[in-house]
């Protein structure tokens, strides 16, 4: 069966940094605080009106298209992986289709959170592979900056996300060996509510009972978001932190054997892996976890924080740029969030 290969690829993080004393302002933080338990410096926040997730996403497609050699009027499928779109409906994919002026391909939204990427890369590798397609653009992007707490409340999870976008363009390979050797893909919604935003939304309390949103105080027809809501500040995203990086420690060594096993390799053959760059501790335990050097993972959560479903992209492209990933490297996707979803990826590059 025919493998698919990154042809191009791409990233665009927005020019105003953000930096922990930035965050000071707003809350009670520190910058000790911030880089002591999550590694984070600063991170990019959008232009709040010049720039949305769809408009991040074509900066780094166009990255990926030109790197590719292809025009935007050759991708012939879109796969767009966001936690944060422009609109509830519908996805980043058709506005990222009308923005490139592209043909009237497909355009699939991936839900993944920050397993996004992976998710959404897998779908296109399966397109590819059976022949279906020929240049399948991945997209990841979040605009995370435009729906956090930035009060005290909501410090533990304001600190660490950050804006930005990642793209890649697959193409079939006929060269032996190289492309993506394997996809691993994984959920547990036991934990869903632990790493959530429940609103706007249709749960009516079904699954949370405490302390999510009065529905008698929502007017008819507003109980997707209602005043109430907002005022409970229950359009924030929620998250035990502990609980996601207990189980993120455990679950991204796993996938990368799960990965490495189903091709036959093992640790000391990757290159690079690029783990999702969800917290500088958690990708250090990984590390020590599966044994790595230094130099076989990337980390650039210091300069970007955690960008959810662009944050696998962005780093892919970073190392790639600085010549830390040369055709036939194996590098090692992995990435875990919300759902809780986690997924792997092998690429012989
Ligand atoms: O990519 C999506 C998936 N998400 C993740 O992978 C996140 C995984 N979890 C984490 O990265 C960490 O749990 C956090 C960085 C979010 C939090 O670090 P932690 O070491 O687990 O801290 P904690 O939540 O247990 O809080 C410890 C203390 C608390 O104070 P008390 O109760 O001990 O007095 C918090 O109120 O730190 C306090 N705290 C803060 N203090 C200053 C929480 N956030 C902040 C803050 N600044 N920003």
């Amino acid at each position: 069966m025919q493998r698919s290969k990154i042809a191009g690829i791409g990233y665009y993080v927005p020019k105003n940094v953000f930096t922990n004393s930035d965050m000071m302002k707003y809350m009670d933080t520190s910058d000790e605080w911030i880089q002591e338990r999550t590694g984070i410096k600063e991170r990019r926040f959008a232009d709040r009106t010049g720039e949305t997730t769809t408009t991040m996403g074509v900066e780094a497609s166009k990255i990926a298209i030109e790197r590719a050699g292809i025009t935007p009027q050759d991708i012939d499928f879109i796969v767009f992986a966001t936690l944060s779109p422009d609109y509830y409906f519908p996805g980043c994919g058709v506005l990222l289709q009308r923005a490139m002026n592209m043909k009237e391909i497909g355009a699939l939204d991936v839900r993944n959170q920050c397993s996004g990427f992976v998710y959404a890369l897998s779908v296109a590798d399966q397109f590819i592979k059976t022949g279906m397609y020929k240049n399948i653009l991945v997209v990841g992007a979040e605009k995370h900056s435009f729906g956090l707490d930035f009060s005290t409340r909501g410090r533990n999870i304001s600190v660490i996300f950050g804006d930005g976008a990642g793209a890649v363009v697959l193409q079939p390979t006929d060269k032996e060996g190289q492309g993506i050797l394997s996809t691993h893909l994984h959920s547990d919604g036991e934990s869903a509510e632990i790493l959530a935003m429940y609103n706007p939304g249709t749960h009516a309390n079904h699954w949370v009972k405490d302390p999510v949103a009065k529905f008698d105080d929502a007017e008819m027809g507003a109980m997707f978001m209602s005043n109430a809501m907002v005022d409970e500040a229950q359009n924030f995203p929620n998250m035990d932190g502990p609980a996601v990086f207990k189980k993120a420690i455990v679950k991204m060594p796993e996938v990368v054997e799960e990965a490495l096993a189903a091709n036959n390799l093992t640790t000391a053959d990757i290159n690079m892996l690029i783990p999702h760059q969800a917290n500088l501790r958690i990708a250090q335990f990984v590390q020590q976890k599966l044994q790595l050097k230094d130099e076989q993972v990337y980390n650039n959560i210091q300069k970007f924080g955690n960008t959810t479903a662009a944050s696998v992209p962005i780093a892919l492209c970073e190392a790639w740029e600085q010549g830390k990933i040369k055709e036939g490297d194996l590098v090692c996707l992995a990435a875990f969030g919300s759902g809780f979803t986690w997924a792997g990826a092998l690429i012989r590059w």
